[in-house]
């Protein structure tokens, strides 16, 4: 079964499995695949993290191929003469980079995991990238949504809006051949044509000429990671999911402990008293996130007593039930004293029991707008993803604290939150969202909603969302949410405002031995399809 956010990247897994590959051999053919077809969040520019589980050893881990901050990076590299956050260069310029990660990540899956050559997983989105591929309605929107971040690159509007600046239409057949040629390069030469051979090169010149960061040095210093997932205990259930330099996982697993002391089922889905728990469980979480959360290899992440159950339950303990609490008083929690939105997942889980929950991101839709020069390949804008000013929020209005500052080499912070979900050690459910900050809470109301709710993964999918991330003190509800509670909510002190639709999830759950998938409507041209 897979289940991705476009069609062809999905028939591209499916076709993988068919022929006896595994779930790693199908996903990262679909990383691949999802760097032509996806464009917006599917990249060689960028990174993310791989959450595997494999059937032969009962074994769960993490691949970490977050980008990195270049060396040459300094703290202060965002902060202008005024004192202030430079958005526009943090989020749209040729510093808004981080070192790319995907190639390394979806070659050190394959090569430690996977039954295919990385030639064979490069095939279909070679053949993609030369040959083409129908646009979407959906696409033509979002290139015209990143039109103004794309102009600055002639590259970019060389590939997507060659003619006379306009995307192609609907039903038009879009070629990338110097992508074909980069994944071409990568095919023969492996990895190291992206960090250390012609595409390191092109991408060292272009930044050189553009006065940007990235060197050579940069790229073939580069490593991706295998970590231990950060795990949890939920109402019986065993949830995996991405440790740090992911917050997802992290923050996951504290807001499920934290929610394992009410009977949420008894409160009913999305009823006033669930919504209020939900929200004030969430701002205790995202408070935490502010301060304790960063790159694991720069500063110790108090990750165990985060997700303690006797911290949650002294989380717990802050609730009330009757009102809610301004965010102006809830600061970051102390731990220790017991001891990004555009981004894209995808699921797969194998006939052998073998699953993969993958989420990668080039940031923003299209990153940073900006391709480097031959070679299709579009700059991710991860730097963003720091806290360039601790205390400042970011694009997603999220703060961050010292831990998540700039240093050179160092990972930014995320809230990518792939999770596989296991029940007596086999597999339940496997799901993960874009969505900026919003991934995390999306992927938790997924999780409370089959868990809790006895939802099927469909309507567990559609059932309308909310969020809250502390700051700003708002509690965020789709429409169909917000018409029923909105004016109940807001008596019991919260502001609530009406938003645009929350996260995209892609999930795979195992009922009596049967896979059903579902992709997320929110985000039309995804597809769940068995074989
Ligand atoms: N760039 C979004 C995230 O990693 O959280």
């Amino acid at each position: 079964m897979v289940v991705s956010e476009e069609q062809v990247a999905t028939l591209v897994g499916l076709s993988v499995l068919r022929q006896g590959g595994n779930a790693i051999d199908a996903s990262v053919a679909m990383g691949f695949a999802l760097a032509v077809t996806y464009p917006r969040a599917g990249n060689l520019g960028g990174g993310g993290f791989m959450l595997v589980h494999l059937a032969k050893t009962g074994e769960t881990l993490a691949i970490d191929y977050r980008e990195k901050a270049p060396l040459r990076a300094t703290r202060d590299m965002f902060i202008n003469q005024a004192g202030e956050v430079d958005m526009e260069k943090a989020q749209k310029s040729i510093y808004s980079s981080g070192v790319p990660g995907t190639v390394a990540g979806l070659s050190l899956a394959l090569q430690k995991y996977g039954t295919i050559s990385l030639e064979k997983a490069l095939a279909p989105a070679i053949r993609l990238a030369e040959e083409g591929f129908e646009v979407s309605a959906e696409l033509r929107k979002s290139l015209l949504n990143a039109k103004e971040r794309m102009e600055k690159s002639t590259e970019s509007m060389e590939v997507f809006f060659k003619n006379k600046g306009e995307p192609p239409k609907e039903g038009e057949i879009l070629r990338q051949r110097n992508l074909a040629r980069s994944l071409k390069e990568i095919s023969k030469n492996g990895p190291e044509a992206f960090y250390g051979g012609a595409i390191a090169k092109k991408i060292a010149v272009y930044m050189k000429k553009e006065g940007g960061l990235i060197t050579e040095r940069d790229l073939t210093s580069y490593k991706a990671v295998i970590r231990k997932p950060v795990s949890g205990n939920y109402r019986g259930y065993e949830v995996y999911s991405m440790p740090p330099p992911s917050s997802g996982g992290v923050h996951l697993i504290q807001m499920l402990n934290i929610l394992e002391n009410y009977p949420l089922r008894q409160y009913g889905h999305n009823s006033t008293r669930y919504v209020h728990i939900l929200s004030e469980t969430m701002k205790l979480a995202y408070a935490d996130r502010s301060k304790h959360l960063g790159d694991p290899d720069f500063s110790t992440v108090p990750t165990q007593q985060l997700i303690s159950k006797r911290y949650a339950k002294r989380l717990a303990n802050r609730i009330n039930f009757e009102k809610t609490t301004p965010s102006k008083y809830i600061g970051p929690g102390d731990p220790l004293a017991e001891s990004g939105t555009d981004t894209t997942h995808f699921t797969v889980v194998d006939r052998y029991g073998n699953i993969v929950s993958n989420t990668y991101t080039l940031n923003f839709p299209y990153g940073s707008g900006l391709s480097v020069p031959g070679t299709g390949i579009l700059l991710n804008n991860e730097m963003d993803d720091f806290s360039a000013k601790p205390g400042t929020p970011n694009a997603y209005g999220l703060m961050g604290g010292e831990k998540n500052s700039i240093a050179p080499g160092k990972r930014m912070l995320s809230s990518m939150t792939p999770v596989i979900v296991l029940k007596d050690k086999q597999f339940f459910l496997a799901t993960g969202s874009p969505g900026g900050s919003r991934i995390i809470t999306s992927v938790l109301q997924v999780i409370l909603n089959v868990i809790d709710h006895k939802m099927n993964i469909r309507d567990a999918t559609s059932a309308s969302r909310i969020h809250h991330q502390w700051f700003p003190d708002i509690l965020y509800m789709e429409k169909e949410a917000g018409k029923n509670l909105s004016g109940q909510l807001r008596k019991k002190g919260h502001k609530v405002k009406i938003t645009t639709p929350i996260g995209s999830t892609q999930s795979i759950v195992m009922i009596n031995k049967l896979l059903y998938g579902a992709t997320d409507s929110r985000r039309p041209g995804g597809m769940a399809q068995g074989h």
